[in-house]
C-alpha cells in the first residue's frame, strides 16, 4: 500500500516539478533517535538529595488517581541503569537520545541556593555515555516534574516561577555543556490544560477558564526569558534552543462553514495558544476574541486570558531556533452549541463538540492512529507559522504490553513516517529529525505502568527492571542504518 502510493506521488511530484526525490529516503543528515523523560523512567525518588516533585506528591497523596495506583519510585531504574538505557538506544544505531532534567535532582528546595551535586554528577554521566556511544545528547529542562515547593507558592500561575525557572536553566546549562539540542518545556498544554485546568495531571489544580491561562501566559514568558538568557550569558554554546509543543490535529467534523470554522478554533487553541506567542508574536487572534466574547458573557469584567503587553510580545517573539514537535493523534471537530453563561472553562471557550471517527485504529490508550492527520498538522503549522525548521520530539503508539512482536507499533510508524515524508518532500517542510516515544515501556502518568509505547519491554515486577528489544526495535534499527522505511 505504502509502495503504490509513494509510486503515485513520486510520479504526481515528478510532473508537477516539485520534487524527484520522495522515493521513501530520509536525508543523510537526518536524525533519527528516542525519548524519555526524568520521572518516568529515573525512579530513585528520594535518593541522593534529590527533593520532592509535584508528581512525587501526587502518587503518593492520591494514588487512587494513577492507573493501578502505579507510581515512579522505582520507575525503570534508570538513575542506576542509565549505561544500559544508553547502550540499547546506541545498539538501534541512533543519532540522539533525548532525556528530561529532574528539577529537584539539582535543586532538591526547587530554589539555587543549594545545587545538590550528586543530581549534577549523574546528567554528567548520562551525557558522557550518551557522547562515548557517538550520539547526540538533547536534553529537555522541564519534562512536567515541578519542585513541590515551588507548587505550594502557586507553581504556574505565579509570576516569580519564572526567575525560579530561569535561575534553574542558568545551572543546568553552565553544567551540561555537551547538551547538542535543549529543549525548554515540554508539552505546555499538557501542563496547563491538564495541571491547572481539567487537574488530571500533577499539581491537580481544577481552574479550567482561569488558571490554564495564566499558566499559558507564564509558560511563553519563562520560555522566552530562559532563551534569552541563554543566547546573552552563553554565546559560545552552539546547540540550538526552542521548546517543544504537541499537536493533535482538529479534522472538520463536516464542510459546513461552522464545523470547519471549529476545528480552526480549536486548532488555534490547542497549539496556537501556545506556539503563536513564540513563533509570530502574541496570541492568536481567534483566542483572543472568543476568550473576551465568553467571558464578556460570563459578566466579568475584564477577559480571563491575560492579555500581553506590547513589550512582551515582542520580547516572546522569535525566541527559538526550530520547532520541537511532538505527533501522536487526530480528532473529529464540530461546531458546539453555546454553553451556558453559568460556568467558565476551556471546554467552553473552545466551543467545540469532539469525536472520533469509528473506522480510525486506537492505540491501547484510545489515542486515534491517523498518518494523514500529522501531515495536515504539519502542513498547517507550515502555513501558519512561516515554514519553522522542526524537530519531531516525539512520536508513539502504545499497545497493552502482551507481546514483544509489536506489529501494530511498526505499521504505526511506517505510516507516520511516511506521512512525514509526504510533508518534506511534496509540501517543502523543513523536518530535521525524528524522535521515537519512547524508548522503552515507563511510566505513563495517569495510566500508570498499563500503556506501553516503548521499542523495548521493560519488565517491572522484575527488582532488575530487565529491558527486551520488541520486534520494531528491528525496524528502527534498520531505519537509523538505511534512512528509508524498512519492510519488515
Ligand atoms: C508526553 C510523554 C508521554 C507521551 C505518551 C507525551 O504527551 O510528552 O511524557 O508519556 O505523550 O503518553
Amino acid at each position: 500500500m505504502v509502495l503504490i502510493k509513494r509510486f503515485i506521488l513520486f510520479t504526481i511530484s515528478v510532473s508537477l516539478c516539485v520534487s524527484a526525490e520522495n522515493n521513501g529516503t530520509f536525508p543523510k543528515d537526518f536524525l533519527f533517535g528516542a525519548a524519555s523523560s526524568s520521572y518516568q523512567v529515573e525512579g530513585a525518588w528520594n535518593e541522593d538529595g534529590k527533593g520532592e516533585n509535584i508528581w512525587d506528591r501526587m502518587t503518593h497523596a492520591h494514588p487512587e488517581s494513577i492507573m493501578n495506583r502505579d507510581n515512579g519510585d522505582v520507575a525503570c531504574d534508570s538513575y542506576h541503569k542509565y549505561k544500559e538505557d544508553v547502550s540499547i538506544a546506541a545498539d538501534l544505531g541512533l543519532k540522539h537520545y533525548r532525556f528530561s532534567i529532574s528539577w529537584t535532582r539539582i535543586l532538591p528546595s526547587g530554589y539555587d541556593n543549594y545545587v545538590n551535586q550528586k543530581g549534577i554528577l549523574y546528567y554528567q554521566n548520562l551525557i558522557e555515555e550518551i557522547l562515548k556511544h557517538k550520539m547526540i545528547p538533547v536534553a529537555t529542562i522541564y519534562h512536567w516534574d515541578l519542585p513541590q515547593s515551588l507548587q505550594d507558592i502557586g507553581g504556574w500561575t505565579n509570576p516569580l516561577l519564572v526567575n525560579h525557572f530561569v535561575n534553574y536553566a542558568r545551572i543546568v546549562i553552565k553544567n551540561f555543556k555537551n547538551v547538542g539540542y535543549w529543549i525548554t518545556i515540554n508539552e505546555p498544554k499538557q501542563v496547563c490544560v491538564r495541571g491547572y485546568g481539567a487537574g488530571d495531571f500533577a499539581p491537580g489544580i481544577k481552574g479550567s477558564g482561569i488558571a490554564n491561562y495564566l499558566c499559558a501566559y507564564l509558560i511563553a514568558k519563562c520560555h522566552a526569558a530562559t532563551y534569552h538568557m541563554y543566547k546573552d550569558e552563553f554565546p559560545h554554546y552552539k546547540a540550538k534552543m526552542s521548546i517543544t509543543l504537541d499537536g493533535e490535529w482538529s479534522e472538520p467534523a463536516s464542510n459546513k462553514k461552522k464545523d470547519v470554522e471549529a476545528a480552526e478554533r480549536r486548532n488555534q487553541f490547542e497549539f496556537g495558544l501556545y506556539a503563536n506567542p513564540i513563533l509570530n508574536g502574541d496570541w492568536p487572534e481567534v483566542v483572543i476574541d472568543r476568550i473576551a466574547e465568553r467571558s464578556a458573557l460570563e459578566n466579568y469584567s475584564e477577559s480571563r486570558l491575560p492579555i500581553f503587553t506590547r513589550e512582551e510580545i515582542d520580547y516572546i517573539n522569535g525566541t527559538f531556533d526550530f520547532l520541537g514537535f511532538n505527533t501522536y493523534w487526530t480528532l473529529l471537530v464540530a461546531n458546539a452549541k453555546e454553553a451556558s453563561i453559568k460556568s467558565s472553562s476551556y471546554k467552553n471557550d473552545v466551543r467545540a463538540v469532539i469525536t472520533k471517527d469509528p473506522k480510525w485504529k486506537l492505540g491501547s490508550n484510545g489515542n486515534t492512529i491517523v498518518p494523514w492527520g500529522v501531515r495536515k498538522m504539519l502542513q498547517w503549522i507550515q502555513k501558519t507559522y512561516n515554514n519553522p525548521d522542526i524537530f519531531i520530539t516525539e512520536c508513539g503508539v502504545s499497545d497493552d504490553g502482551t507481546s514483544l512482536d509489536d506489529d501494530d507499533r511498526i505499521s504505526f510508524y511506517t505510516d507516520y513516517l511516511d506521512a512525514i515524508l509526504d510533508a518534506m518532500y511534496i509540501d517543502g517542510m523543513r523536518i530535521f529529525g525524528f524522535t521515537a516515544w519512547s524508548l522503552m515501556d515507563n511510566f505513563e502518568w495517569t495510566g500508570g505502568y498499563s500503556y506501553h509505547f516503548g521499542l523495548y519491554h521493560v519488565n517491572f515486577s522484575d527488582p532488575q527492571r530487565t529491558r527486551t528489544p520488541k520486534k520494531s526495535t528491528i525496524f528502527f534499527r534498520k531505519l537509523a542504518k538505511t534512512h528509508r522505511i524498512p519492510q519488515v
